[in-house]
């Protein structure tokens, strides 16, 4: 299964929710494979050199824009997920990076910003999706949301009525300290001390699981 964590802004958690996946799935027991499709900034790649060999092991590659499509392909032979750390622009790389998935997770965090520029987002991967002839989709991820934040459950709202066609995901991902702390140690907060932060990224893996079941049938 291929799956890219992508988004047209910034800093909402791409590679954050990447890692942090790929760790838990690999504690289930799956083959796990981060792509980091940024060749910029290397986010995965510099998290992969901090973590040490006795942990569950993930892998974490480098697949630049033009190999992309047929190299997840092929890496999807030798691994149960693909999870595809996306590069926050929308050339090219970013049409190859939801081109090469069976669906794509967009972070947002609370900001109006990242609202509105899921706009021109949605329209590229509307755009790819009546390319193909299999189903891809899009779902949302709350990320960096505290429940006591009037600006979450404003974006929220707005979700529901401008873009009620985008699926979201139940789970949502709290700003916690946690979430920083571990990158250095190259660790996932489900192999950290933070009891809520390991729980979310737990029910997120959960419900990834029960999609790619519903591609699976
Ligand atoms: N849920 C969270 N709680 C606290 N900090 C977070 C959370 N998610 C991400 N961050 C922090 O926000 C910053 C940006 O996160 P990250 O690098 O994962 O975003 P990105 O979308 O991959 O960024 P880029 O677009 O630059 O690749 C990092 O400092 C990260 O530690
Ligand atoms: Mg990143």
């Amino acid at each position: 299964m291929k799956i890219a964590i992508t988004s047209l802004k910034g800093g909402v958690g791409k590679t954050t929710i990447a890692t942090n996946l790929a760790v838990c799935f690999a504690q289930k027991g799956y083959k796990v494979c981060i792509v980091d499709t940024d060749a910029e900034q290397e986010s995965s790649i510099g998290w992969s050199e901090q973590r040490q060999d006795n942990l569950t092991n993930v892998t974490v590659v480098r697949v630049g824009e033009r190999s992309l499509i047929r190299e997840v392909k092929q890496m999807e032979k030798n691994f149960d997920i693909v999870l595809l750390d996306g590069s926050p622009q929308l050339r090219e790389l970013a049409s190859a990076t939801i081109a090469a998935s069976n669906f794509i997770i967009i972070p947002i965090s609370p900001s109006a910003y990242d609202f509105w520029a899921l706009e021109s987002f949605m329209l590229r991967f509307e755009q790819i999706k009546q390319m193909r002839e299999d189903k891809l989709e899009a779902y949302i991820l709350l990320n960096k949301f505290n429940d006591n934040q009037n600006i979450g459950k404003e974006l929220n709202e707005s979700l529901k009525t401008e873009f009620s066609d985008i699926r979201r995901l139940q789970t949502t991902i709290g700003e916690r300290v946690a979430y920083k702390e571990t990158i250095s140690h190259g660790i996932g907060v489900t192999e950290y001390k933070d009891k809520k932060a390991k729980d979310e990224i737990e029910s997120l893996a959960q419900e990834i699981e029960a999609i790619i079941k519903t591609f699976n049938k």
